[in-house]
């Protein structure tokens, strides 16, 4: 039987639109957007963004949904419908990217799921850095990241329709909502003023910077999902009549969006209680420290405020790990013939098991993150870029369909051929040693 033959698909246009968002927005929206944001020139780094994100980020989204929709299969046999036998290597190394992601994603994601029920059950204490201490790692760790492993199994388990594009269209539009009115709480605190200055203040020498170019585009990357097959598998349960540049183009948008959206959240909560001094420039610390500070300072509507924040973060972690799931899924599926509950409850275990390293031992989940996402993820999109630039025979003809007549993605090719290798390849070049760095940090 061909992987095509009772392949099954997803049930509407919108629904394939909301499960890509949902991949795309994750934790990296949350918080690092925001943070380099307001780093590197604020208002004019979110226009070389968004720049960077149509330039860089859609020529690859709309390289895998080509991909994935024409053939009709997960990744290892998507390359080789197109490419032949010898790019099969580079699918393996998708799959293998989509467990080390979620191995560790998943424990960061338990993080949140505890948040979430503490605000909800007592509220944050005085002491937010001990409480994440307690949080971060160990066996408590484990736990809550098996039981998140378990939510997103049995959404995966669930199929395409009845599974992932159901949660995807409840949970996002819910998410989209939390965002949205936590944005416009900040706006009704005193003293919020500062954080709007902080975060949006246009610097336009800052941008001038190769380093603030290569930031953002390694962010615009990974944000949307990219480099690992997740958004070719979801296009590969797609029929022939959708539009994948408006869709491409409507994702990329929508993920700016949520960021974007979410760092006037966060900046203006942190002014307002007088938390500035205390952001920090990890993911983690500002996440899950100085945001919990601030909900601890706010008394009882720090209890709704904080339950609303970490809810959203839980949904947003979920729906990206369902597609990173889905990546190794639909490969069983596809490669060994396997069923699909099978596949969901085998390799979930697996992927479980591996993530117990990462929740015993803080240094073990840096190297599995910056390993993933400034290594494979950007070496993963270089090579998809020259994939569809060099070897794939017409992939115009790809895209057309369903798409007649739409002019503004003549470029697409010819930004895939020469730009966007380039400016990975550089994104590659700096991230790497930073990742040595990391590796040696291992055993010092
Ligand atoms: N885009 C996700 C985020 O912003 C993270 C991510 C990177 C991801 N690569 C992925 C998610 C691949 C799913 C699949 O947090």
């Amino acid at each position: 039987m061909s992987p095509e033959a009772g392949r099954e698909h997803w049930g509407s246009r919108l629904g394939f639109i909301l499960a890509a968002v949902g991949s795309a927005v994750g934790l990296g929206n949350m918080w690092r957007f925001s943070y380099l944001t307001a780093e590197n020139g604020g208002a004019a780094f979110v226009i070389l963004y968004v720049a960077v994100t149509l330039v860089v980020g859609l020529p690859v989204l709309l390289a895998e949904f080509a991909i994935g929709r024409g053939s009709g299969r997960s990744p290892i046999g998507a390359l080789a419908h197109f490419g032949g036998r010898a790019w099969t290597p580079l699918g393996w190394i998708f799959v293998a990217t989509g467990f080390l992601i979620l191995a560790y994603y998943s424990v960061i994601a338990g993080w949140t799921v505890r948040y979430a029920v503490t605000a909800a059950a007592q509220g944050f204490g005085p002491d937010a850095g001990a409480f994440f201490g307690r949080v971060e790692s160990g066996w408590d760790a484990v736990a809550w990241h098996a039981g998140f492993m378990l939510a997103t199994v049995a959404i995966v388990a669930g199929g395409v329709k009845a599974g992932i594009e159901r949660a995807a269209v409840v949970l996002m539009p819910l998410l989209f909502l939390m965002v949205v009115a936590l944005a416009i709480y900040a706006a009704t605190l005193a003293g919020s003023d500062g954080g709007y200055d902080f975060y949006l203040a246009a610097d336009f020498g800052e941008i001038l910077d190769w380093g603030v170019l290569q930031a953002a585009a390694g962010q615009a990357f990974f944000s949307l999902s990219l480099g690992m097959g997740a958004m070719l598998t979801y296009a590969s349960y797609l029929s022939e009549h959708e539009h994948l540049p408006n869709e491409s183009l409507f994702v990329a948008l929508t993920d700016f969006a949520v960021a974007f959206i979410a760092g006037l959240a966060v900046f203006p909560m942190i002014f307002a209680l007088g938390l500035q001094g205390e952001v920090m420039e990890s993911t983690g610390g500002t996440l899950f420290i100085t945001l919990p500070g601030a909900f601890s300072d706010m008394g009882a509507a720090g209890r709704v405020v904080g339950l609303v924040f970490f809810a959203a973060l839980v949904v947003a972690a979920l729906t990206s790990a369902i597609s990173l799931l889905e990546v190794v899924v639909a490969s069983a599926m596809d490669g060994l013939g396997w069923a699909r509950r099978r596949a969901a409850v085998i390799l979930g275990s697996v992927i479980a098991a591996m993530g117990v390293a990462a929740a015993l031992s803080p240094k073990v989940l840096d190297v599995m993150d910056k390993t993933a996402s400034n290594l494979l993820l950007p070496g993963g999109g270089l090579m998809l870029a020259l994939f569809v630039g060099w070897v794939m025979r017409d992939p115009m003809a790809e895209v057309r369909r369903g798409a007649e007549g739409v002019r503004w993605f003549v470029l697409w090719r010819w930004l895939l051929r020469v730009p966007v290798p380039v400016v990975l390849a550089v994104v590659l070049w700096q991230s790497v040693p930073a990742l040595w760095q990391t590796v040696l940090g291992l055993f010092g």
